[in-house]
């Protein structure tokens, strides 16, 4: 799930990673932040969109992404500026710093909108259990 941006290194000058957003992005790019000064072993994140898609690339450091679709929770290093990887909407992330100082560079789908986030991990699994009709519950 991690993809490998077009990266273009020259001898003694270091490298270009670029991300063509038509090509690399499977959405427009309506906003981008950056989240950087986290010491090693904080753990951000701990919610999911409810329709916002992101894009995150670790353009200096390492921080490590966890996806969990309410079945399965998968990790992902990113430790290569080379490479990034898909935060698609309701899925419920953290974002752990690897190493000091870290900068997470991500790009999204849409506007800043509190009311696009669960923020409540219970909340999360009951809409996920919802939406999958798999709800036990008869009231
Ligand atoms: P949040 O997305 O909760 O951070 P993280 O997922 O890294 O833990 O955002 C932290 C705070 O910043 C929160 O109060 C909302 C605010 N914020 C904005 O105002 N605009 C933005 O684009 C983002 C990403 C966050």
């Amino acid at each position: 799930m991690l993809t490998k941006l077009q990266t273009n290194t020259a001898r003694g000058e270091g490298a270009v990673s670029i991300i063509e957003a038509t090509q690399i992005l499977p959405f427009s790019v309506a906003r981008t932040y950056h989240i950087y000064g986290v010491k090693t072993g904080v753990v951000r994140g701990h919610h999911a969109h409810k329709k916002l898609n992101q894009f995150a690339v670790c353009v200096y450091g390492a921080v490590c992404i966890m996806l969990d679709n309410g079945e399965e929770k998968r990790f992902y290093t990113l430790d290569n500026p080379s490479c990034g990887i898909m935060i698609p909407a309701q899925a419920w992330h953290t974002m752990e710093w690897l190493r000091d100082d870290s900068v997470l560079l991500v790009l999204a789908s849409a506007p800043y909108d509190e009311s696009d986030y669960i923020r409540n991990y219970e909340d999360y699994l009951r809409q996920r259990i919802k939406e999958d009709g798999h709800s036990c519950d008869n009231g």
